[in-house]
């Protein structure tokens, strides 16, 4: 692991990364704010462009309605309203300026929802969607929340079990799992 310096939402601060993650993001000049209410539309874009494109694929016959009607209702004014909802806190991830992804946490007390986070296709598997993690995560702990929780779709799974979340199972409907992660333990 290597410590370097990073402008964050929160200001500048040392963060380590793994070498490789750290020359991934240097190539890609990818930054990271704090989203705006004006970045409604571009989010509605990643988010619904990201499903579509990428976590589709893991969905086949009946679950693929499932997973269409879940996105129906994604439309900007949704995003505008969960970016105007104090509960929320969401963080975006820039390539020159244009927004490539983004990930939203909900509070409820000490508990955190992830409720999204969406990467454009072309930039996955870059750490980009690693690094939003990361962000939120310390976010949360600021927040003194202790439990993490996430609704993942099929596709992620294994992605969020990297991550340490723990698997409690497929949701009713089999369309997503229900994975948690307590903070205290990291
Ligand atoms: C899932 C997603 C958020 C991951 O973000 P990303 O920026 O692509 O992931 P990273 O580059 O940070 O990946 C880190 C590691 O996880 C792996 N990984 C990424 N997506 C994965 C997946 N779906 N399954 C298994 N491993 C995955 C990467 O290969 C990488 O592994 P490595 O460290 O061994 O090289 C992104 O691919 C995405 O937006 N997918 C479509 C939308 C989606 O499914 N969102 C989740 C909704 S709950």
């Amino acid at each position: 692991m290597t410590a370097v310096a990073e402008n964050s939402i929160y200001g500048t601060r040392q963060v380590s990364y793994p070498l490789e993650l750290i020359q991934k993001s240097i190539n890609m000049k990818i930054e990271f704010e704090k989203a705006k209410l004006s970045h409604h539309e571009e989010i509605q874009t990643v988010m619904q462009t990201s499903a579509r494109e990428i976590s589709r694929k893991a969905y086949h016959k009946e679950l693929a309605d499932t997973f269409d009607k879940f996105y129906i209702d994604k439309t900007s004014d949704y995003i505008k309203q969960t970016l105007e909802n104090p509960n929320n806190h969401t963080i975006v991830a820039k390539d020159d300026d244009r927004i490539i992804g983004f990930i939203q946490l909900k509070v409820n007390k000490k508990n955190g929802t992830i409720s999204h986070l969406y990467i454009l296709p072309g930039y996955e598997g870059n750490s980009v969607g690693t690094q939003l993690f990361s962000l939120i995560k310390e976010r949360a702990v600021q927040l003194n929340i202790t439990k993490l929780m996430i609704e993942s779709t099929l596709n992620a799974l294994t992605y969020y079990e990297k991550l340490g979340f723990v698997n409690n199972g497929l949701i009713s409907d089999g369309s997503a799992y229900n994975l948690e992660l307590e903070l205290w333990r990291v």
